[in-house]
């Protein structure tokens, strides 16, 4: 099997790495030659990382990496049997892909999108065959995170869903669940107002970001609390995915606080620029 992936950023490298274990011919396509190289640097490290913890052996990197194909050119894709797209969370840009992505994959099995924020409906719709389209939502790190929402339009097919369900679970190992499609699905629906509220808490003086953070880790046991999180998210994404909520619902849980707009104006994005609610640029994270 063979599958784009268009977007190589935190979530479309993940994603292609992934295929690539998984034994999958896997085509990454990002909008110029030096995002391409960007994008097969950090899949070779995040393979290299692998190697050193013992989770892989040298020669599957090898063939992971000989499965691997980074390109510039979005025609590169053709043949793809599916594929997942996973480029900026702009539904312009999106809708303008799948128009491509259709021209170009008449035969393909499915085309999803990675999306957290943009319905999949509006995407089908720019399609010629909207019944095979869906969502497949992937959860950062995507090496490490088991899940993958599964997402119906009302114009999915069933056995369309049925069959990038299997390929999500069967081939590349993961557990999915599904949602309907509505804002967020099911896991940035409710993960989102919670983050929104840690910002809201940190910005109104009411803890520092580190109590508010290691309050989480140690009185509930989360991995990480909801600074660092968002910091993992990406504060562009997080207010992409709030607002998308806030259209919906309507409901003001879902509203960004000005600290997280005024962030994103400053390019302090988290961890992908260096620098969010906390400083990475030591870290070189
Ligand atoms: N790629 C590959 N593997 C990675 C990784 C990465 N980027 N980051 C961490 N890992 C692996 C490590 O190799 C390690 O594996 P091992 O224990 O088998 O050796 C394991 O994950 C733990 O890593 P570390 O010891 O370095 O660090 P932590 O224990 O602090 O874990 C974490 C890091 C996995 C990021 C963990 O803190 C975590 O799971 N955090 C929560 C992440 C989360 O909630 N993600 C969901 C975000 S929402 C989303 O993505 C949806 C979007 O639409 C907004």
């Amino acid at each position: 099997m063979r599958v784009a992936v268009i977007g190589g950023g935190l979530m479309g490298s993940g994603i292609a790495e992934v295929c690539a274990r998984s034994g999958v011919d896997v085509t990454v396509v990002e909008a110029d030659d030096s995002r391409a190289e960007k994008a097969r640097a950090s899949i070779e490290t995040s393979l290299d990382r692998a190697v050193r913890r013992g989770k892989l052996e040298d020669a599957d990197r090898g063939a992971a990496l000989e499965r691997l194909a980074v390109t510039a050119r979005l025609d590169d894709v053709e043949g793809a049997d599916a594929a997942i797209e996973a480029i900026i969370e702009d539904e312009l840009a999106k809708r303008e892909l799948f128009r491509r992505l259709d021209a170009l994959l008449p035969d393909a099995r499915w085309l999803a999108s990675n999306t957290s924020s943009v319905p999949i409906m509006k995407l089908a719709a720019d399609t010629s065959r909207p019944e095979h389209a869906l969502g497949l939502h992937f959860f950062n790190p995507v090496p490490v995170l088991k899940l993958v929402e599964v997402v119906r339009s009302i114009m999915s097919a069933d056995d369309v869903l049925d069959d990038a369900r299997a390929f999500a679970e069967q081939t590349l190992g993961k557990k999915c669940i599904d949602s309907q499609d509505r804002a967020g699905f099911v896991v940035n629906a409710l993960l989102v107002p919670y983050l929104l509220a840690a910002i809201r808490m940190y910005e109104s003086g009411f803890a520092s970001r580190e109590d508010i953070d290691t309050g989480m880790v140690l009185g509930c046991a989360h991995p990480m609390g909801p600074l660092a999180l968002s910091d993992l998210v990406g504060l562009d994404t997080l207010l992409a995915v709030s607002q998308s909520l806030y259209e919906e619902f309507r409901d003001p849980s879902s509203v960004a606080p000005p600290l997280l707009n005024r962030m994103v104006e400053a390019g302090l994005l988290g961890r992908k620029t260096g620098r969010g609610f906390y400083d990475y640029s030591a870290a070189g994270a």
